[in-house]
């Protein structure tokens, strides 16, 4: 039988249970508070955890923040909910995220919400600043370098050597695509790959607007369709032959090698748009890839091998 509790109590025992949980690691204080059919939801996505992955979670933070302190710094009460507005400061000294440890001082501060049914707590709703948490981590940054001579810079990037993509989407039924060597690979296990879009681009707004695209690396016989694609030809499709993927991005024939990638991240960078995403199917063939460097295309079959 639940009993009902006056404010008081509540806020008192949702303080002392996540004093000895979050601030000296005895989770199992939070048994008492949180009723066993306890649900947190974090973030947009709204992602679940249990009361016991909540606080095998609490444990992980623990271990990579061994110092940790949070501090409530304002509590409110209506109803059968209590709203609490925290702020969460440790020493980054185990592994978190996937993150070495970098010895820095992180910071987040965030908000909770609490339902109670009698005198447990049976939901939750967490929210967070999680680029405070990234940037105090130093997984991303926001200063600005000192100005530099864009020559320079372009100077450097022609001496990388690259071969050269066609990026495509499907556009609710209508092909879009673009010349790109800003490809890379990014993680094989999960198969992820990565290219950057210039927003100026007229298929930019598609890839905003899919969820998927398609990757051909063109093959060394392949420089008109390089050049179709480098292009701002209405249809530039028009000419060329190609297959849909799955999802129906185009995939160019004759092209040396081909990826369909649904796309994880949009990663708005400056001039540009990182799109990352895995890798769905993929496929390649003998076909030798055409060459980009120094603003001249080369086909690498008539160059020499080094011995290595
Ligand atoms: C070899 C080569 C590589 C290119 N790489 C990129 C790239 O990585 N990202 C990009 O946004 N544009 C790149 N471009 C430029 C675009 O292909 C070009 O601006 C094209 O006209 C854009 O077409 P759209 O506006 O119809 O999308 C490249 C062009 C060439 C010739």
């Amino acid at each position: 039988m639940s009993r009902t509790l006056d404010r008081t109590d509540r806020s008192a025992r949702l303080q002392a249970a996540w004093d000895a949980a979050w601030n000296h690691g005895v989770v199992d204080a939070l048994n008492d508070l949180l009723s066993p059919a306890y649900l947190r939801r974090r973030g947009p996505a709204g992602t679940e955890q249990d009361r016991a992955e909540f606080k095998a979670s609490i444990s992980a933070v623990r271990e990579a923040f061994p110092d940790l302190r949070t501090e409530i710094e304002d509590l409110a009460e209506d109803g059968d909910r209590v709203a609490v507005r925290w702020h969460s400061t440790g020493r980054h000294t185990g592994t978190f995220l996937g993150v070495p440890p970098t010895g820095r001082t992180v910071e987040v501060s965030g908000a909770t919400f609490a339902r109670f049914d009698g005198d447990t707590v049976t939901e939750e709703w967490v929210t967070f600043d999680s680029r405070q948490l990234l940037e105090s981590l130093g997984i991303i940054t926001t200063g600005h370098a000192a100005a530099i001579d864009p020559d320079q810079v372009r100077g450097v990037h022609r001496k990388f050597i690259t071969g050269v993509t066609v990026v495509t989407t499907d556009d609710n039924g209508t092909p879009k695509g673009l010349a790109v060597n800003a490809f890379s690979s990014i993680s094989l296990d999960p198969p992820m790959v990565l290219v950057c879009v210039q927003r100026s681009s007229s298929t930019h707004p598609a890839l905003h607007r899919s969820t998927h695209l398609g990757i051909s690396i063109l093959a060394a016989d392949q420089l008109d369709v390089a050049k179709t694609f480098a292009s701002k030809n209405e249809n530039k499709f028009a000419d060329i032959s190609w297959t849909p993927g799955t999802h129906g991005a185009p995939l160019i024939d004759g092209s040396s090698a081909q990826l369909e990638v649904e796309i994880a991240e949009r990663l708005e960078v400056g001039s540009h748009t990182v799109f990352t995403g895995r890798v769905t199917s993929a496929r390649h063939d003998e076909r030798a890839p055409l060459v980009y460097s120094g603003g001249g295309f080369f086909d690498i079959s008539q160059t020499a091998p080094l011995p290595w």
